[in-house]
Protein backbone atom coordinates (compact mmCIF):
# COMPACT_ATOMS: atom_id res chain seq x y z
CA UNK A 1 0.00 0.00 0.00
CA UNK A 2 1.16 3.18 -0.75
CA UNK A 3 1.22 6.18 1.78
CA UNK A 4 0.76 9.09 0.09
CA UNK A 5 0.80 12.23 2.16
CA UNK A 6 0.93 15.32 -0.34
CA UNK A 7 -1.94 16.31 -2.59
CA UNK A 8 -0.39 17.01 -6.01
CA UNK A 9 1.49 13.60 -5.60
CA UNK A 10 -2.10 11.89 -5.31
CA UNK A 11 -3.44 13.34 -7.98
CA UNK A 12 -0.62 13.02 -10.06
CA UNK A 13 -0.92 9.41 -9.24
CA UNK A 14 -5.00 8.76 -10.06
CA UNK A 15 -4.46 10.94 -13.11
CA UNK A 16 -2.03 8.17 -14.30
CA UNK A 17 -4.05 5.63 -12.94
CA UNK A 18 -7.03 7.04 -14.89
CA UNK A 19 -5.13 6.98 -18.07
CA UNK A 20 -4.98 3.20 -17.33
CA UNK A 21 -8.64 2.87 -17.48
CA UNK A 22 -8.63 1.73 -13.88
CA UNK A 23 -12.12 2.15 -12.06
CA UNK A 24 -11.22 4.22 -8.52
CA UNK A 25 -12.62 3.83 -5.67
CA UNK A 26 -12.61 6.40 -2.31
CA UNK A 27 -12.78 5.63 1.12
CA UNK A 28 -12.99 9.32 2.87
CA UNK A 29 -12.05 9.05 6.59
CA UNK A 30 -10.95 10.37 10.06
CA UNK A 31 -8.93 7.29 11.24
CA UNK A 32 -8.86 4.77 13.84
CA UNK A 33 -10.87 2.03 11.96
CA UNK A 34 -13.21 -0.28 13.33
CA UNK A 35 -15.54 -2.48 11.29
CA UNK A 36 -17.88 -0.25 9.56
CA UNK A 37 -14.64 1.20 7.97
CA UNK A 38 -13.34 -2.11 7.06
CA UNK A 39 -16.74 -2.92 5.42
CA UNK A 40 -16.58 0.36 3.26
CA UNK A 41 -12.99 -0.65 2.29
CA UNK A 42 -13.66 -4.53 1.21
CA UNK A 43 -16.39 -3.13 -0.69
CA UNK A 44 -14.74 -1.13 -2.55
CA UNK A 45 -11.87 -3.68 -2.79
CA UNK A 46 -14.23 -6.13 -4.05
CA UNK A 47 -15.83 -3.42 -7.22
CA UNK A 48 -13.12 -1.48 -7.81
CA UNK A 49 -9.63 -1.91 -9.78
CA UNK A 50 -8.25 0.49 -6.94
CA UNK A 51 -9.23 1.72 -3.59
CA UNK A 52 -7.89 4.70 -1.86
CA UNK A 53 -8.56 5.45 1.20
CA UNK A 54 -8.27 8.91 3.08
CA UNK A 55 -7.49 9.17 6.74
CA UNK A 56 -7.52 12.93 7.74
CA UNK A 57 -9.16 14.07 10.96
CA UNK A 58 -10.83 17.53 9.44
CA UNK A 59 -10.07 20.30 12.20
CA UNK A 60 -13.15 22.37 10.06
CA UNK A 61 -16.26 19.46 11.12
CA UNK A 62 -15.50 19.51 14.89
CA UNK A 63 -17.90 22.00 16.68
CA UNK A 64 -15.91 21.44 20.01
CA UNK A 65 -12.59 21.66 20.59
CA UNK A 66 -12.09 19.26 23.64
CA UNK A 67 -14.10 16.81 20.93
CA UNK A 68 -11.22 17.74 18.21
CA UNK A 69 -8.38 16.87 20.79
CA UNK A 70 -9.58 13.93 22.06
CA UNK A 71 -10.34 12.45 18.92
CA UNK A 72 -8.42 8.96 18.80
CA UNK A 73 -5.79 8.09 16.32
CA UNK A 74 -3.61 5.33 15.49
CA UNK A 75 -2.19 5.26 11.95
CA UNK A 76 -0.06 2.56 12.47
CA UNK A 77 -3.14 0.05 13.39
CA UNK A 78 -4.94 1.65 10.77
CA UNK A 79 -2.03 1.40 8.17
CA UNK A 80 -1.85 -2.57 9.12
CA UNK A 81 -5.65 -2.60 8.61
CA UNK A 82 -6.31 -0.95 5.28
CA UNK A 83 -3.10 -2.64 4.12
CA UNK A 84 -4.14 -6.11 5.33
CA UNK A 85 -7.46 -5.67 3.15
CA UNK A 86 -5.92 -4.54 0.42
CA UNK A 87 -6.37 -0.80 -0.31
CA UNK A 88 -3.98 0.38 -2.67
CA UNK A 89 -3.66 4.27 -1.62
CA UNK A 90 -3.69 5.70 1.60
CA UNK A 91 -3.87 9.91 1.41
CA UNK A 92 -2.73 11.09 4.98
CA UNK A 93 -2.35 14.50 4.67
CA UNK A 94 -1.00 16.70 7.09
CA UNK A 95 -3.46 19.13 6.71
CA UNK A 96 -6.11 19.83 3.90
CA UNK A 97 -6.28 23.93 4.72
CA UNK A 98 -4.01 26.74 3.66
CA UNK A 99 -3.57 29.18 6.50
CA UNK A 100 -5.71 31.75 3.47
CA UNK A 101 -8.79 29.06 3.19
CA UNK A 102 -11.43 30.99 2.38
CA UNK A 103 -13.96 29.07 0.39
CA UNK A 104 -16.86 26.89 2.26
CA UNK A 105 -19.75 24.41 1.11
CA UNK A 106 -22.76 24.88 2.36
CA UNK A 107 -25.32 22.63 1.87
CA UNK A 108 -28.89 24.25 2.72
CA UNK A 109 -31.93 23.01 4.48
CA UNK A 110 -30.67 19.03 4.65
CA UNK A 111 -28.43 20.44 7.19
CA UNK A 112 -31.02 22.59 8.96
CA UNK A 113 -31.91 19.40 10.93
CA UNK A 114 -30.77 16.91 13.49
CA UNK A 115 -27.18 16.73 13.95
CA UNK A 116 -26.80 20.11 11.46
CA UNK A 117 -28.84 21.66 13.84
CA UNK A 118 -27.03 20.93 17.62
CA UNK A 119 -23.79 20.73 16.08
CA UNK A 120 -23.18 24.42 13.98
CA UNK A 121 -20.80 24.61 11.35
CA UNK A 122 -20.79 20.66 11.21
CA UNK A 123 -21.82 20.19 7.82
CA UNK A 124 -19.98 22.71 5.85
CA UNK A 125 -16.69 21.48 7.44
CA UNK A 126 -17.72 17.81 6.04
CA UNK A 127 -19.00 19.21 2.51
CA UNK A 128 -15.86 21.05 2.16
CA UNK A 129 -13.57 18.60 3.06
CA UNK A 130 -15.62 16.35 0.79
CA UNK A 131 -15.47 18.38 -2.10
CA UNK A 132 -11.74 18.75 -1.69
CA UNK A 133 -11.54 15.29 -1.26
CA UNK A 134 -13.20 14.81 -4.57
CA UNK A 135 -11.73 17.20 -6.62
CA UNK A 136 -8.30 15.23 -5.25
CA UNK A 137 -8.69 11.66 -5.70
CA UNK A 138 -11.35 11.99 -8.71
CA UNK A 139 -12.92 9.13 -8.24
CA UNK A 140 -15.85 7.17 -10.17
CA UNK A 141 -17.17 5.65 -6.77
CA UNK A 142 -17.00 7.58 -2.86
CA UNK A 143 -17.91 4.90 0.13
CA UNK A 144 -20.05 5.63 3.25
CA UNK A 145 -21.84 4.47 6.09
CA UNK A 146 -25.68 4.81 7.28
CA UNK A 147 -24.60 5.22 10.41
CA UNK A 148 -23.84 8.96 9.24
CA UNK A 149 -27.25 9.08 7.58
CA UNK A 150 -27.47 12.93 7.16
CA UNK A 151 -23.77 13.31 5.70
CA UNK A 152 -24.85 10.94 3.38
CA UNK A 153 -28.11 12.47 2.39
CA UNK A 154 -25.64 16.20 2.31
CA UNK A 155 -23.19 14.93 0.20
CA UNK A 156 -25.68 13.07 -2.41
CA UNK A 157 -27.15 16.39 -3.20
CA UNK A 158 -23.71 18.07 -2.98
CA UNK A 159 -22.53 15.21 -5.87
CA UNK A 160 -26.01 16.15 -7.53
CA UNK A 161 -25.88 20.08 -7.56
CA UNK A 162 -22.46 20.76 -7.89
CA UNK A 163 -22.15 17.96 -11.09
CA UNK A 164 -19.98 15.34 -9.66
CA UNK A 165 -19.60 12.58 -11.89
CA UNK A 166 -18.83 10.20 -9.05
CA UNK A 167 -21.35 7.43 -7.72
CA UNK A 168 -22.06 7.45 -3.66
CA UNK A 169 -22.94 3.75 -1.96
CA UNK A 170 -24.01 3.98 1.51
CA UNK A 171 -23.04 0.87 3.21
CA UNK A 172 -25.01 -0.63 6.07
CA UNK A 173 -24.74 0.35 10.06
CA UNK A 174 -21.85 -2.36 11.19
CA UNK A 175 -22.79 -3.19 15.10
CA UNK A 176 -21.22 -4.87 18.12
CA UNK A 177 -22.57 -8.09 19.33
CA UNK A 178 -24.84 -6.05 21.29
CA UNK A 179 -26.25 -3.78 19.03
CA UNK A 180 -24.35 -0.27 19.26
CA UNK A 181 -23.00 1.01 16.37
CA UNK A 182 -19.64 0.88 15.77
CA UNK A 183 -17.97 4.25 16.13
CA UNK A 184 -14.33 5.61 16.71
CA UNK A 185 -16.08 7.11 20.03
CA UNK A 186 -16.86 4.10 21.65
CA UNK A 187 -13.63 3.84 23.48
CA UNK A 188 -14.65 6.95 24.92
CA UNK A 189 -16.99 5.30 26.80
CA UNK A 190 -16.40 4.84 30.37
CA UNK A 191 -17.22 0.65 31.21
CA UNK A 192 -20.58 1.49 32.56
CA UNK A 193 -21.89 3.65 29.92
CA UNK A 194 -20.92 1.08 27.38
CA UNK A 195 -22.65 -1.51 29.17
CA UNK A 196 -25.75 0.82 28.77
CA UNK A 197 -24.73 2.07 25.32
CA UNK A 198 -27.11 -0.30 23.74
CA UNK A 199 -30.36 0.74 25.33
CA UNK A 200 -30.13 3.91 22.17
CA UNK A 201 -30.26 1.10 19.04
CA UNK A 202 -32.92 -0.88 21.45
CA UNK A 203 -34.83 2.58 21.63
CA UNK A 204 -34.87 3.52 18.08
CA UNK A 205 -36.09 -0.59 17.00
CA UNK A 206 -38.88 0.29 19.89
CA UNK A 207 -39.74 3.59 17.49
CA UNK A 208 -39.62 1.47 14.57
CA UNK A 209 -42.12 -1.85 15.64
CA UNK A 210 -44.13 0.92 17.30
CA UNK A 211 -44.62 3.36 14.94
CA UNK A 212 -48.31 3.10 13.04
CA UNK A 213 -48.47 3.61 9.50
CA UNK A 214 -50.50 7.18 10.17
CA UNK A 215 -47.92 8.36 12.12
CA UNK A 216 -50.07 9.10 14.58
CA UNK A 217 -48.00 7.67 17.72
CA UNK A 218 -44.66 9.32 16.49
CA UNK A 219 -43.88 11.58 19.03
CA UNK A 220 -45.88 9.86 22.27
CA UNK A 221 -42.91 7.12 21.10
CA UNK A 222 -40.34 9.68 21.16
CA UNK A 223 -40.89 10.99 23.98
CA UNK A 224 -40.88 7.58 25.48
CA UNK A 225 -37.55 6.61 24.08
CA UNK A 226 -35.72 9.64 25.71
CA UNK A 227 -37.22 9.24 28.74
CA UNK A 228 -36.06 5.62 28.94
CA UNK A 229 -32.74 6.71 27.64
CA UNK A 230 -32.10 10.35 30.27
CA UNK A 231 -33.42 7.59 32.95
CA UNK A 232 -29.71 6.29 32.62
CA UNK A 233 -27.18 8.49 34.84
CA UNK A 234 -24.87 10.71 32.69
CA UNK A 235 -26.70 10.06 29.85
CA UNK A 236 -28.73 13.36 27.81
CA UNK A 237 -30.52 13.16 24.81
CA UNK A 238 -29.50 15.64 21.62
CA UNK A 239 -32.61 14.37 19.61
CA UNK A 240 -34.04 11.50 18.53
CA UNK A 241 -36.69 12.04 15.12
CA UNK A 242 -38.05 10.81 12.82
CA UNK A 243 -38.23 12.16 9.21
CA UNK A 244 -38.39 11.33 5.81
CA UNK A 245 -35.64 9.65 4.25
CA UNK A 246 -33.60 11.02 1.91
CA UNK A 247 -35.06 14.49 2.49
CA UNK A 248 -34.65 14.80 5.83
CA UNK A 249 -38.24 16.46 6.05
CA UNK A 250 -41.47 16.00 8.19
CA UNK A 251 -43.11 12.99 7.00
CA UNK A 252 -46.39 12.73 5.67
CA UNK A 253 -48.78 9.79 4.21
CA UNK A 254 -46.85 10.12 0.55
CA UNK A 255 -43.48 9.53 2.56
CA UNK A 256 -42.12 5.93 1.68
CA UNK A 257 -39.08 6.18 3.60
CA UNK A 258 -38.42 7.21 6.96
CA UNK A 259 -35.17 8.00 9.02
CA UNK A 260 -35.81 7.15 12.92
CA UNK A 261 -32.64 8.84 13.67
CA UNK A 262 -31.05 9.86 17.40
CA UNK A 263 -28.11 11.40 18.98
CA UNK A 264 -27.45 10.91 22.43
CA UNK A 265 -24.41 11.88 24.80
CA UNK A 266 -23.06 9.28 27.01
CA UNK A 267 -21.44 11.96 29.51
CA UNK A 268 -19.47 13.89 27.09
CA UNK A 269 -19.18 10.87 24.41
CA UNK A 270 -21.80 11.58 21.37
CA UNK A 271 -23.03 8.39 19.79
CA UNK A 272 -25.53 8.68 16.94
CA UNK A 273 -27.72 5.98 15.27
CA UNK A 274 -30.42 5.51 13.05
CA UNK A 275 -32.93 2.92 11.26
CA UNK A 276 -33.95 3.37 7.73
CA UNK A 277 -37.58 2.14 7.31
CA UNK A 278 -39.49 1.28 4.24
CA UNK A 279 -42.92 2.55 4.28
O1 LIG B 1 -17.53 10.24 8.22
C1 LIG B 1 -16.41 10.69 8.46
O2 LIG B 1 -15.53 10.00 8.99
C2 LIG B 1 -16.10 12.12 8.07
O3 LIG B 1 -17.18 12.96 8.29
C3 LIG B 1 -15.57 12.28 6.63
C4 LIG B 1 -16.62 11.88 5.61
C5 LIG B 1 -14.33 11.43 6.44
C6 LIG B 1 -15.18 13.73 6.36
O4 LIG B 1 -14.18 14.16 7.22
Amino acid sequence: MEIIQNVDSLRNRVEFLRKERKYIGLVPTMGYFHDGHLNLMRLSVSECDVTVVSNYVNPAQFDRRDDLESYPINFERDKALAEEIGVDIMFYPQTLYQSDHKTWVTVEKLTDVLCGRSRPGHFKGVATVVCKLFNIVNPHVAYFGQKDAQQAAVIEQMIKDLNFDIRLVLSPIIREHDGLAMSSRNVQLTPEHRKKAPVFYEQLQLIDKKLLPDLSNKEMLIEQAKKTLENIPGVRVDYIEVLSWPHLEIPDKTSHRLLIAGAVFFGNVRLIDNIIKEL
